[in-house]
Order: C-alpha cells, then sequence, then structure tokens
C-alpha cells in the first residue's frame, strides 16, 4: 500500500506556517462530524493537529472523508490557516489543516478504550493492550523523560572518565538478598544460571581488572513480592569506582543529581545532600527513608513518663523498649473514627495499642489520662511541643516497633492530612549513612547482612565485630528523595582476613563460600584496590522525575503485581518436548 510521506510531524505547525502546503501522517485520534464539516485531530508522537474537510469547498473527499475511523492511519495533506475557535492548550491549537487529499493507510479494530489521557480504563485492559495505552501523549511523554534520563546520564558518566561495560545476564546467582530467577541450561542438565539481581560481583572484579572508574545502566532480576515501585526487572544505574572513598562516591553521585534536576526541571539541588546516619533516621523518623518534605518527628517519652504508674509504660521502660510520640499539629480536629482507623493502621505494623491525647480548650482528651498525673501530662505535651488543637499519638513497644508503627503513621497522617499534597513539588535529598553492618532474624536466630557481604565495616566498630556484632556500622549509604530508597551502596572489603570473618559471622562455612562466591574471594587475593561504588533505581528516579507513583507508568511493557505481563501472557507453560530437552521433570503437588 502506497502512502504519502509526511513533510511535517503533528506536533510542529503553528501560526507561522499558515499558507504552507503539508502532508501528516499519523491515527486518526478524534473524528467529528459536525452536519457536513468534519473534524479529525490527527496524533503522533509529537502532538496533534486539526485537519478539516469542508464539503463547500470538496464535496467528494468530504464524502470519502466519512470513512475515517477512530485508530485508522491516516496521511492527509492539506493548506494551513488560522482556526476559527483556537485551542490555547496545544502548541498547534492556533491553526487547522483544510485538507486537499489523503487516503487511509491501515484500518483499525475499535479500541477497547479511548486513546486519552486522563481516561478511567480498568488497569488490566490498559496492559493487555499496552500497545493501545502508549498512544497515549502522557505515556509517551514519560517514555521520552525516561529516555532524556539515559542520555544524560550516559553524558555525565562519559565527561567524568567513567567506562561503561556490559556484564553478563546468564550468571551464577549473587547474594543479594532476593530470590533468583533461574534458567536451565541445556547442555549441562541439571544446571542452571540465574539472571542478574545486581552486577555487584562483576563490578568489583572489574575493578581488580583495573577498569577503575565503571558505570552500566543494565537490567536487573528479582523474585520478589511486587509493589507499586517494585517490578521483577527493573534498570540499575550500576557505578563502581577504584582508588577512593566514601564521600568520592557520594559526590559523584550528588554530581549527577544535580545534573539531572537541572537538566529535565531546571531545579538546583543545594549540594552537598544533607547527611543523617541511619540510627538518627530510625530514631527521629521511624524509617531509613525519611520524607523530609514535612517535619512531624518522633519524640522519646521514656525520661518524662519512667516513673509513671501506668502499666503499658511500665512494661515497656522495664523491658528497654521505646514509649515514642509524633504530636499532629491540629489533629485535635480528627474524629474518634480516624483515631481509631490509625489503631488499626497501626496495628497492620505490630502494634498492640495506640494511645493518644487531644488537646482542646486548654484540656486533655485522652483514653489514657486516667492513668497519668497531670505533670507527666504536661511534661509529654511540652516534649512534644504542643498546643491546642493538636493530637498527640503514642507508641509503646520493643524499640524498633514503636519505631516504625510511628514512621508509618507518620506518613500515613501526612497523606490523610493532605500533608503530602502541599509538598508534592518539593524535592528533599537525603543520605542515609552507617547502616547496621549486620541484622539479626530472630526466627532463624542469625545474622544477614544487611547490604551484602562484601561490605565494608567501620575501622573503629571492627573491635565490637565478636562481643556486638550489631552494634558495628558499615560504610554502606542509600539515597533518598522524598521518602523513597533511589539508590545504595557501599565501600568494600579488599581485605581478604576481615572478608573472612565476615563470613564467619554470617555462619558460612568453607564449602558454602567457596560455591556462593568462590570465585570472588579468589580474585580479591590477586591485587584488589581499595574500591567501593552504589547502584541507582532508575525507574524509581524516572518516577519522581514525572511526578507518578506507580512504577508501571515509567516501563514500557512491565509486570502486574503478581508478576505477569498480560499483553503477552508470560510466564506461560512450555511444551513438553522443552521441558524433556532441558531434563526438567515438574514437581507436582499430590
Ligand atoms: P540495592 O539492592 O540497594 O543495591 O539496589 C539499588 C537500587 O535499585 C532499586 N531497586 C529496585 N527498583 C525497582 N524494582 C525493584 N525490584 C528494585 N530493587 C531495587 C532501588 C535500590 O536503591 N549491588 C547493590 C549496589 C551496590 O552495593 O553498589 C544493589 O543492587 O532504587
Ligand atoms: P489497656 O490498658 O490495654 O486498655 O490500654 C489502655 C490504653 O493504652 C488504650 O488507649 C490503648 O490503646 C493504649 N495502649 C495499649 N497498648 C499500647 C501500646 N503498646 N502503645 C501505646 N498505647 C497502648
Amino acid at each position: 500500500m502506497s502512502f504519502k510521506k509526511r513533510t511535517v510531524n503533528c506536533g510542529e505547525l503553528n501560526e507561522k506556517n499558515v499558507g504552507n502546503f503539508v502532508v501528516l501522517n499519523g491515527w486518526a485520534a478524534t473524528v467529528r462530524n459536525l452536519g457536513g464539516l468534519i473534524f479529525i485531530d490527527v496524533r503522533d508522537r509529537f502532538g496533534i493537529t486539526q485537519v478539516v474537510f469542508e464539503p463547500e469547498n470538496n464535496p467528494e473527499l468530504a464524502e470519502r472523508a466519512k470513512e475515517i475511523k477512530s485508530e485508522y492511519v491516516v496521511w492527509i495533506s492539506g493548506k494551513v490557516r488560522l482556526r476559527s475557535n483556537p485551542n490555547k492548550n496545544i502548541p498547534t491549537g492556533l491553526i487547522e489543516i483544510l485538507a486537499e487529499d489523503f487516503a487511509i493507510i491501515n484500518k483499525s479494530e475499535l479500541p477497547p478504550f479511548p486513546i486519552e489521557d486522563g481516561i478511567e480504563t480498568n488497569e488490566e485492559t490498559k496492559l493487555k493492550y499496552r500497545y493501545l495505552d502508549l498512544r497515549r501523549p502522557e505515556l509517551q511523554k514519560k517514555l521520552i523523560v525516561r529516555n532524556s534520563l539515559y542520555q544524560i546520564i550516559h553524558k555525565y558518566y562519559k565527561n567524568n572518565n567513567f567506562i561503561e561495560i556490559e556484564t553478563p545476564v546468564l550468571m551464577k546467582s549473587t547474594p543479594e538478598g532476593a530470590r533468583d530467577f533461574l534458567v536451565p541450561s541445556r547442555i549441562n542438565k541439571g544446571k542452571f544460571y540465574a539472571l542478574p539481581q545486581s552486577p555487584q560481583i562483576f563490578k568489583q572484579i572489574l575493578m581488580i581488572s583495573g577498569f577503575d572508574r565503571y558505570m552500566q545502566i543494565v537490567k536487573c532480576f528479582r523474585d520478589e513480592d511486587l509493589r507499586s515501585d517494585r517490578q521483577p526487572e527493573f534498570t540499575q544505574v550500576d557505578v563502581e569506582m577504584s582508588f577512593i572513598e566514601r564521600d568520592d562516591i557520594l559526590e559523584i553521585t550528588e554530581g549527577l543529581f544535580a545534573t539531572i534536576w537541572d537538566e529535565l526541571l531546571g531545579i538546583k539541588i543545594p549540594l552537598p545532600i544533607k547527611r543523617m546516619t541511619y540510627s538518627d533516621a530510625m530514631n527521629k523518623y521511624g524509617s531509613d527513608k525519611p520524607d523530609l518534605r514535612f517535619d512531624m518527628q518522633i519524640n522519646h517519652l521514656n525520661q518524662v513518663v519512667k516513673n509513671s504508674e501506668f502499666k503499658v509504660f511500665q512494661d515497656v521502660i522495664s523491658n528497654d523498649g521505646l514509649i515514642g510520640s509524633i504530636n499532629v499539629k491540629g489533629g485535635a480536629s480528627l474524629s474518634r473514627k480516624i483515631i481509631d482507623e490509625l489503631t488499626e493502621f497501626a496495628k497492620k505494623y505490630g502494634a498492640k495499642g495506640l494511645a493518644w491525647l487531644k488537646f482542646v480548650d486548654g484540656e486533655c482528651n485522652s483514653p489514657i489520662a486516667k492513668f497519668l498525673t497531670n505533670d507527666e501530662i504536661q511534661f509529654i505535651k511540652e516534649t512534644n511541643n504542643a498546643s491546642d488543637g493538636d493530637l498527640i499519638l503514642i507508641s509503646s513497644d520493643n524499640k524498633m516497633r514503636a519505631l516504625t508503627i510511628l514512621g508509618a503513621l507518620r506518613l500515613e497522617i501526612a497523606k490523610r492530612m493532605g500533608i503530602l499534597e502541599q509538598v508534592k513539588n518539593k524535592f528533599e535529598f537525603l543520605w542515609v549513612v552507617d547502616f547496621p553492618l549486620f541484622e539479626y532474624d530472630e526466627e532463624l536466630g542469625r545474622y544477614f547482612a544487611m547490604h551484602h557481604p562484601f561490605t565494608s565495616p567501620h575501622e573503629e566498630d571492627l573491635k565490637y565485630l565478636d562481643s556486638q556484632p550489631s552494634k558495628v556500622r558499615a560504610k554502606a549509604y542509600d539515597i533518598v528523595c522524598n521518602g523513597a530508597e533511589i539508590g545504595g551502596g557501599s565501600i568494600r572489603i579488599y581485605d581478604n582476613e576481615i572478608q573472612q570473618k565476615m563470613f564467619d559471622k554470617l555462619g558460612l562455612t568453607e564449602q558454602e563460600i567457596e560455591e556462593k562466591f568462590g570465585f570472588l574471594i579468589k580474585a580479591l587475593k590477586f591485587g584488589a584496590p581499595p574500591h567501593g561504588g552504589i547502584a541507582l533505581g532508575l525507574d524509581r528516579i524516572a518516577m519522581i522525575i514525572t511526578g507518578t507513583d506507580n512504577i508501571r507508568d515509567v516501563i514500557a511493557f512491565p509486570k502486574t503485581t503478581s508478576g505477569l505481563s498480560l499483553m503477552d501472557g508470560s510466564p506461560s507453560e512450555v511444551e513438553l518436548s522443552q521441558l524433556y530437552e532441558l531434563g526438567i521433570d515438574l514437581y507436582k503437588k499430590q
């Protein structure tokens, strides 16, 4: 089928082009037949241009134009002229094309939903017909911004003398914490590759090879439970550097964020980016990724109520727990029903209860007032810097749990009270540093590496490695923006003795070490330079830049939260012969 090639795109014409003869190619976005006059909006990725067919001008052409339906592919030629009723909302809104000729290049079935921004359509239908959803200007814009991100990132690292090196997609599993996606080997029956959870080990090995400054925009795969900011395959900006200290990595990374925000949003991020220790982040915000766009810090009340006769407080104090509180400014207006909902919300995080105090007209209204002295109430009020009209929420529990509960409540309240809406155009970056080296798993009764087992401890904490492992801080850091973890990394261990100690603490046997990452341990013995790095979540950065809270909006072909690709129907069953060839017998539950 022949078609006339476009001379202009659908987003570039304006009043300066009046009188020009042009050809457009694109999709018929909307077709309006106004008693003879036919208006067709032609859409391509650059924009939308209005075309008009006038029967009095060319009756035969106007008659033929009636065949054009929504989402048909067309070429249309004609003359640019000023519109009689201009649309100031779109760049081409002052002009239209008076059609002189056209042809339908291809027809389209009736789309299952209108291809327009702001349309409420069932999410599953949109994912099934992703190619149609991707015709929507809003989604196209987001992917185009994502493309700009790649360009800026590559240019930035190139300017800073980094080299991009591809690492294998079929590899041995790396110990990153999530489950691996496995790929069976046909040639080596019974053996499996793993898809990389990250190129961690390879980038460290590249440092041993002398590649000094490495970067890669790379797909990573993790078989974990999905959420609105998590996909099973996602993209990292992966970075590793040699002969550096922590602050060199932080500085290079800050430079990248400053460049991205400047080039894409015209916003100057104040540098250096604030830093907060993990311990401060937990104690003040109940989160290792605090949203600093608003305040509402956690106040610790143990000292204030240490002599209280209230049993809930007494128990926690004698068990070394925490009585923590947040002050909800203006929260006294929240109804009993909402406070009950917040209590239920807290219970999801393991709370046994949620105490509250409302201050109204100089009086304190609280279900626990009867257990407290007037002085205690006064102290609680002062510690929280509360005044009339405020609501204090108190969680009393094991320290980490109380902090987590209050941290979650802080965010929930910010959402419910419209605080997040007020700060939605703000960007607050933060480095969270000095994470603990180990995490203790109560159930399994053993330590795990909080970041990964190659993360270096702080030298001055090495003395606690045997006696109090949980006190050892790691040279690990996360970068947080508006409460989202957008990257994380660490300085690595390059001393074999320390690495060995680390494995001992993690309870890994010689054999396990050899099996899991013997090749890295071996490589580290051949002259490893001091090195460290970071990986940034590209999808999450794209989410923040484009202002969406759904990671699927910035990925062309995403999976659902149950890991399905509704468009192509993966994952799917395979032919028995394929399994046979791979030497795989499916395990069936009786
Ligand atoms: P980490 O596991 O912290 O570090 O991952 C780095 C960043 O990747 C993003 N991210 C994800 N984004 C979308 N979907 C997911 N499922 C997902 N998982 C992680 C986050 C996160 O901060 N090798 C180390 C880095 C290093 O030490 O250099 C690593 O992978 O934004
Ligand atoms: P109780 O004595 O269990 O009836 O609790 C009295 C008050 O203390 C109620 O308002 C509970 O919501 C609150 N409360 C109970 N347990 C906790 C807790 N762990 N932290 C904070 N408040 C609690």
